[in-house]
């Protein structure tokens, strides 16, 4: 059956990588039709909204999404003219791809990071003898993507009855004392039980499904003992009832950013609450290349996923008449979700084709080369967007 995917461009270069990853899926062989779904600053200034109701509604009805990035705030006032007008009528702009995930609950982010061989970012370090090693990092991120720090639930000057709860609390008393109001700014960490279970039954799910031996629990329980400290418990819980034979590794999101840089190679799954898996799949997002080779899913209770690159719209390069940006992250992103369909064949033909151009060297975007992005890297040799998509396509011809 030929399937309908809804592809969300959004803004800046979230244009530009998504084309040109349909460019690489049509010619892998993968059938489907594309439905362009409007999301992104473009929207909020001409109609006052950045996630109208029928890109809602086509993710409904078709399920599956692919999207390129937002801006979250213009670079500029020249683009900004239109939003004073819609905040008079009371209008206020905020993220659409955060509105997506509320709206659907798409609770599950998923982000690996893999070490491809050849790749000129890829992290070294020293070893015996000052010997220079590049280990090989192979991890799976889930992050909890609804709840937490990015909740939403803040105060900046308590109303009464918020100042009454925080002025009843033992600890408060005890180590903010008398602290007027207006001296307050406040922002929650909710963390629900159905949410956090929901998140470490994925991370244990894949570590079976995928052999891996364990799962770590990135948190901070000995400190952020309700939070950090029901996660702990829930995972061991769940590891004991229903994952016996894989080990639950607890470690502290400060100790594990420093050890991702002694050790990667000694983790496979991470699972983490929102605001610490953010943090460390930015980290190992860096041992393998950074933004151009971060890829994530995100994915609800009822069957709807969206796969997206983690970097966002590069404004600054949106308006080059060639694109140099690199769109490996969004490839990779299209990947895991033919892997979501089960369509594994062409999953694995895309990755090697990619694998292969970057391990030969002959064909890099500017990132890849260590360039500041600017117009000129064209002339000095990194290969455009396009270019690095014609590559890929081109190695597929011999897989
Ligand atoms: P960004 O990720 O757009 O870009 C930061 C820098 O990373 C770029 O200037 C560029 O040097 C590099 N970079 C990003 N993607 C790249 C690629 N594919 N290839 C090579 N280099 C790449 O982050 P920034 O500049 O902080 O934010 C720009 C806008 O994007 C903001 O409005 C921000 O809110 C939004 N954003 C949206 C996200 C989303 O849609 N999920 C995620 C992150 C930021
Ligand atoms: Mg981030």
């Amino acid at each position: 059956t030929r399937r309908t995917i809804v592809a969300m461009p959004g803004d800046g270069i979230g244009k530009v990588v998504l084309n040109e990853t349909i460019r690489i899926l049509n010619s892998a062989g993968f059938e489907a039709d594309y439905e362009e779904g409007d999301i992104g600053w473009e929207f909020w200034c001409k109609e006052g909204n950045p996630l109208p109701k029928r890109t809602i509604e086509l993710l409904k009805k078709h399920k599956i999404g692919l999207f390129g990035a937002i801006t979250s705030k213009p670079k500029d006032d020249a683009a900004n003219e239109l939003a004073p007008a819609l905040q008079n009528k009371g209008l206020v702009y905020s993220s659409p791809i955060v509105g997506l995930r509320q709206y659907f609950n798409l609770d599950i982010c998923i982000r690996p990071c893999k070490t491809y061989k050849g790749n000129p970012l890829n992290f070294i370090r020293r070893g015996k003898g000052g010997a220079i090693e590049e280990p090989i990092v192979d991890v799976v991120i889930f992050r909890q993507n609804t709840e937490g720090l990015y909740g939403g639930v803040e105060w900046s000057n308590p109303d009464n009855i918020v100042y009454a709860a925080l002025t009843s609390h033992p600890k408060f008393v005890k180590n903010f004392g008398s602290v007027p109001r207006e001296d307050l700014s406040i922002s929650t960490r909710i963390f629900t039980r159905t949410g956090t279970t929901r998140i470490l039954m994925a991370a244990f799910g894949y570590a079976k499904k995928n052999g891996y031996k364990s799962v770590t629990l990135c948190e901070k329980p000995n400190v952020i003992r309700e939070t950090s400290g029901m996660m702990f418990k829930l995972a061991q819980e769940i590891q004991k009832k229903k994952f016996p034979e894989i080990e639950l590794w607890n470690t502290n999101i400060d100790a594990q950013m420093m050890w991702l840089t002694k050790n990667p190679e000694n983790y496979g799954v991470i699972v983490a609450g929102n605001m610490f898996g953010d943090i460390v799949s930015d980290g190992f997002a860096g041992l393998i290349g950074g933004l151009g080779f971060a890829c994530s899913a995100q994915m609800s209770d009822e069957g709807i996923a969206v796969f997206e690159p983690t970097h966002g719209s590069a404004p600054k390069y949106a308006d080059y008449p060639v694109s140099i940006v690199n769109p490996i992250a969004m490839v990779e992103s299209a990947c895991m979700m033919l892997e979501y369909l089960e369509e594994k064949e062409v999953a694995a033909r895309i990755r090697k084709a990619v694998a292969e151009v970057i391990e030969e060297g002959k064909v890099q975007t500017y990132d890849m080369m260590k360039m500041t992005g600017s117009a000129d890297v064209l002339a000095n040799g990194a290969a455009s967007t396009q270019q690095m998509a014609d590559v890929i396509i081109e190695k597929l011809k011999t897989k």
